[in-house]
């Protein structure tokens, strides 16, 4: 089945349980975990990604996280059964699903080193850099990242705070690493920019 999504849409929230897969076919998807006062976004997902599979394949488990669509999207949507019927005559299918989940950890396992080791500048310009090898798209004078961006959500990417965020966002436009317009990011040099924090 194939369903249409405004811009905004929240598709689920964490702890739900959860019974269906989601395969995007186009627009934008965050994979978000909050509390009353704060969002981190764990993901930005796109054309192509999938997501949905943890409470589908953990036995007793409920979403892990919470997922809305930041621009209309067309999702299609696998139930449990089907899904888990899939993986048993495809085991290419299989392999593809464990081949994410292990990007996706090892991930994870670089932004726990991130959030410990980092300061909150290094931090911001290794989101930056993370977006660009995910989104990056390339022009003739460095590398766009293909999302629009809020200095709120560059602050729920990488740990930090938006008044951070517009701080160093400004610093390194000055220093001519990035450049920005309507809040989409050209990266235009991305080795000094890895190098100005210290990467
Ligand atoms: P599920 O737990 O069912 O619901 C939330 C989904 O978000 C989860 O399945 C994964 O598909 C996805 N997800 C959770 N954590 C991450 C992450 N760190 N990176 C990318 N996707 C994630």
């Amino acid at each position: 089945m194939t369903r249409t999504y405004e811009k905004g849409t929240t598709l689920f929230l964490e702890n739900e349980d959860g019974e269906e897969l989601f395969l995007i076919q186009s627009g934008a998807i965050h994979i978000y975990r909050n509390d009353e006062n704060r969002e981190i976004i764990l993901a930005v997902l796109r054309e192509g990604d999938f997501f949905g599979e943890m409470a589908l394949l953990e036995s007793g488990q409920v979403r892990s996280a919470s997922a809305r669509t930041i621009e209309k999207s067309v999702l299609c949507i696998l139930k449990r059964r089907d899904f888990v019927e899939m993986l048993k005559v495809n085991p290419q299918i299989t392999l593809k699903i464990l081949e994410t989940a292990l990007t996706r950890l090892r991930k994870a396992n670089e932004q726990i080193l991130d959030l410990t080791l980092l300061d909150a500048r290094a931090r911001i310009v290794r989101t930056l850099l993370r977006l660009m090898e995910e989104h990056g798209r390339r022009k003739t004078d460095g590398i766009q990242i293909g999302l629009k961006l809020t200095h709120q959500q560059i602050a729920d990417m990488s740990g930090t705070v938006r008044e951070t965020v517009t701080k160093v966002m400004l610093d390194l436009q000055n220093s001519e690493y990035i450049s920005v317009d309507k809040k989409v990011v050209l990266v235009r040099d991305p080795e000094r920019l890895k190098q100005s924090a210290g990467l």
